[in-house]
């Protein structure tokens, strides 16, 4: 969930048309308004998030260390119903990708190189990563 939101995958969400008027945050939207989610923005908004630009997993746990209910600025998937058709399926396959790859192998960067870079770039609708080196080696059994 940290990851999510820390680097917002689909940082703009997709533009949408409102299909009728309506007001939104006070501003009157007359039908067929483009409206564009900044999934980003909501993702560091420091009236929603402590230090967001810091990487902290806890955030989503209670004091028991069981996560939290899902805080309502927290919507890597953007909501309604055009939210993500295929947002179970990512949730698991992130799940089962790095729990996976996580007990198999240690990872660290070749000796000298640099640690990859945690600034993103952008590529169509999604925000990518730097290309870095890794070496992942088989943890011992
Ligand atoms: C980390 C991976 C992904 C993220 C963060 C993500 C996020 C999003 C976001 C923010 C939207 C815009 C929703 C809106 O306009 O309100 C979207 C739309 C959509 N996503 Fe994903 N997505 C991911 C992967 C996938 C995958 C794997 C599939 C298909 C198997 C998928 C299928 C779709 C579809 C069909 C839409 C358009 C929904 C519509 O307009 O009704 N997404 N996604």
């Amino acid at each position: 969930m940290e990851l999510m939101r820390v680097r917002t995958v689909v940082p703009l969400s997709l533009p949408l048309k409102t299909t009728c008027a309506t007001t939104l945050g006070g501003f009157e939207l007359p039908k067929g308004t483009v409206v564009w989610p900044n999934l980003w923005a909501l993702h560091m908004d420091e009236r929603e998030w402590d230090k967001p630009e810091e990487f902290h997993p806890e955030r989503f746990l209670n004091d028991e260390g069981n996560l939290k209910p899902k805080p309502e600025s927290y919507l890597p998937f953007s909501a309604g119903r055009r939210g993500c058709l295929g947002e179970a399926l990512v949730k698991d396959e992130l799940f089962l990708m790095f729990t996976c790859l996580l007990q198999q192998f240690v990872f660290t960067v070749p000796p000298g190189a640099e640690k990859p870079s945690l600034v993103p770039y952008c590529e169509a609708f999604n925000l990518r990563c730097q290309k870095y080196e890794v070496i992942g080696r088989k943890r011992n059994k």
